[in-house]
């Protein structure tokens, strides 16, 4: 028989006893995990010796507070990310058979994709409200992070991973700009040289940012250093860093967001600005892309421009 080698897995209550474990694993405590499922912490603690006790191992180490996986929990949590993955799949396929009545879409976009994915996703709910969606919001290399890993979806990207093995696919255009205080001297002259931003202090994004990456690129294609005045890990951060008059920055456009007041912002028309870049659908290649995440593919294809482009350029901020 087939399944002789794994009957032991295949014993009554073993999958519960898994996404316990997985849990505890994922969350390093067992009182994590007990919160994060709603269950007591007893039943917690009661899984996991069930499940050791049937598979004749130690899953767990207790130093201080904190649970550490054995070799044998490392085993198991590595299957068991795998195995959920599967079910994961199963699920999506056969949601898809439903008609993508009870779908699910697991979206991660970069910090400056917030700015318009949310419209983006109103209209994905509205045409599709059984989806079950979420929307998890990093820097580049912490999409990068959790693409390598396959946590997601279907990502969105301003600047996609190079040498990794990667779908791409332009949705929107993203133009990054010089951002200054309204007030700013520079604030309404025509045709800087990039040489007086070089001057100016500047405020940049943490390293693992992508829009770091493009700021630095600017810098060392016009063979100078920017004056950093100060690290700061949010786009919202920078901005009212450029408020309190504590320097300039480039980000991307969308940042002023597709509804504020831009009037206390300028962008300064300076040399080689707006750089130009693109928003990208991203995903591993060999991804069994879900139904829901083509579903939302198709539609941002269809609809971008109207839902977002089109809004951003009615809106420009003094120059
Ligand atoms: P980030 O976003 O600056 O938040 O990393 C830009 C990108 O996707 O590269």
């Amino acid at each position: 028989m087939p399944h002789a080698r794994i009957r032991r897995h295949l014993r009554h209550g073993m999958l519960p006893q898994l996404a316990v474990f997985e849990a505890t694993a994922r969350l390093g405590s067992f009182t994590r995990a007990a919160e994060a499922l709603h269950l007591a912490q007893p039943t917690v603690s009661t899984q996991i010796r069930k499940l050791s006790d049937t598979l004749e191992l130690t899953l767990f180490e207790q130093i201080g507070k904190k649970v550490h996986l054995t070799a044998a929990g490392q085993v198991l949590y590595e299957g068991c990310q795998e195995l959920f993955e599967n079910f994961a799949r199963i699920e999506d396929a056969l949601s898809g058979l439903r008609g993508l009545e009870a779908g699910r879409l697991r979206l991660a976009v970069s910090t400056t994709g917030k700015y318009f994915v949310p419209r983006l996703l109103a209209a994905f709910v509205a045409a599709h409200p059984k989806v079950e969606v979420s929307l998890q919001i990093h820097n580049r290399q912490a999409l990068i992070d959790r693409l390598a890993n396959n946590e997601d979806d279907l990502y969105v990207f301003a600047n996609p991973p190079t040498g990794h093995e990667v779908v791409c696919q332009p949705i929107l255009d993203n133009p990054l700009v010089v951002f200054a205080r309204a007030d700013h001297p520079l604030a309404g002259r025509r045709a800087i040289p990039f040489g007086e931003l070089a001057e100016e202090p500047f405020l940049m994004r943490e390293p693992g940012s992508g829009t770091r990456l493009v700021a630095w690129e600017a810098f060392d294609a016009h063979g100078v250093a920017p004056n950093v005045r100060m690290e700061l890990s949010t786009n919202e951060a920078i901005k009212q860093a450029i408020l309190a008059g504590l320097g300039v920055s480039i980000l991307s456009r969308y940042t002023l967001g597709l509804d504020t007041d831009p009037s206390r912002l300028a962008v300064l028309d300076v040399e080689g600005f707006p750089i130009r870049r693109r928003w990208q659908f991203v995903y591993p290649v060999g991804k069994q892309i879900s139904p829901a995440a083509r579903a939302f593919m198709d539609l941002v294809r269809a609809e971008a421009k109207t839902l977002v482009q089109d809004h951003l350029s009615g809106q420009q901020p003094p120059s």
